[in-house]
């Protein structure tokens, strides 16, 4: 739900619940966020990847042991996607669960990480390798957090939007102008005004939870949402210097809309479309062509495939017409990875 008084919209839902305990992320303002929450009633928590850990997950629930919060309690995550993550597959554990309210603060949380119900942590190295599908009983997104967010992490979200851009549903039933595709591409990156991605992002959250309610668990559909994700997930675990993770999604969407074109046909205007952006604003992936083995590797080992060893993409069609479970081969990946590299 998108509110334009976050106070207002916290204080309304937590007044619903016997107890609730709040964790924010550490690079936001100490401002109140509800008056019926105590600074006592706090838990401030980093963000960022390395976060994402069985150990961070300990501390919340030790903070809601401490609070004695009960079954009938409720847990306020305020965050990035790291947070929020880590708090939802904390409360889906706590006492067997307990309810929790996602206040999304980056644009990734936004437009991705907050709507779909999947939380969960990185375990043995790999990512999101622990989790469970557990959605926040509410999500409040207030584009104001926006104003204090770096622009790294901005273009990080805006890698995920995107990725929405392209596998928009709606997009085959309306006028090419009139496609968030489009809308993005006239968006002002230099500048990111946040009163014109607003519109924007509510697309996109409209567009995910389309496409979840359709596939709650991932057993078909939902798949289009891992697009560039098979080649972005590896490209992010082998960089030398990890970007934010839309840098990573940018970096895969390029090599699997690569394959798109060459596999399915897929227009290529899209792909050189990216790739400007790519070269004017993300940049160029933080590893090379040595690290192909590797990167090969953690694509077979990736937890999406159906099957152990293979490499297993979502592509494209067209916008807006992605396919799922498309089985790639070494040669094709490698490929794709010269192209990417020789940008
Ligand atoms: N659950 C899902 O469906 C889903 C979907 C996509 C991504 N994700 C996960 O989301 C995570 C990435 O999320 P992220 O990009 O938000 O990272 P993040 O949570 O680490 O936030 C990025 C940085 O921004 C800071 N920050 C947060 N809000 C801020 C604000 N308003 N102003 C200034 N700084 C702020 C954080 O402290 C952090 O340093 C990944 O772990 C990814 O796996 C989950």
């Amino acid at each position: 739900m998108f509110c334009e008084d976050i106070h207002s919209a916290l204080d309304s839902l937590i007044s619903r619940y016997d107890e609730a305990v709040v964790v924010r992320d550490e690079s936001l303002q100490p401002s109140v966020v509800s008056r019926q929450l105590s600074e006592g009633s706090c838990l401030w928590l980093k963000g960022g990847e390395a976060q994402k850990k069985i150990e961070t997950v300990e501390r919340v629930w030790d903070f809601l042991f401490e609070k004695g919060v009960t079954r009938r309690g409720l847990l306020v995550a305020i965050g990035g996607g790291v947070l929020t993550d880590i708090a939802g597959f904390a409360a889906s554990t706590y006492k067997r669960g307990i309810d929790w309210v996602a206040v999304p603060t980056t644009l990734l949380a936004m437009v991705d990480a907050s709507t779909g119900g999947k939380t969960g942590i990185n375990y043995r190295g790999l990512k999101n390798s622990i989790g469970a599908f557990y959605p926040p009983v509410e999500t409040l997104i207030w584009p104001g957090w926006l104003e204090t967010l770096p622009a790294r992490e901005m273009l990080s979200g805006f890698g995920e939007m995107l990725k929405m851009g392209l596998i928009e549903p709606s997009a085959v039933s309306r006028q090419p102008s009139d496609r968030l595709w489009e809308a993005l591409m006239r968006y002002d990156l230099d500048t990111m005004p946040i009163e014109s991605l607003t519109p924007l992002i509510k697309a996109c959250v409209e567009a995910k939870e389309q496409i979840v309610a359709a596939d709650p668990k991932e057993e078909g559909l939902r798949k289009v949402l891992n697009f560039g994700h098979t080649f972005g997930h590896a490209i992010e675990a082998v960089s030398h210097q990890p970007s934010a993770h839309g840098y990573a999604v940018v970096y895969g969407i390029i090599a699997e809309l690569y394959l798109s074109v060459v596999r399915l046909g897929c227009p290529k205007e899209p792909l050189q479309q990216l790739t400007r952006l790519m070269t004017e604003y993300y940049g160029r992936p933080q590893c090379k062509c040595s690290d192909r083995s590797r990167l090969i590797e953690l694509m077979r080992c990736d937890k999406k495939n159906e099957r152990a060893g293979e490499i297993n993409c979502t592509l494209l069609r067209d916008i807006g017409e992605p396919v799922i479970n498309e089985v790639i081969t070494e040669p094709e990946a490698g490929e794709a990875l010269d192209y990417l590299f020789s940008l």
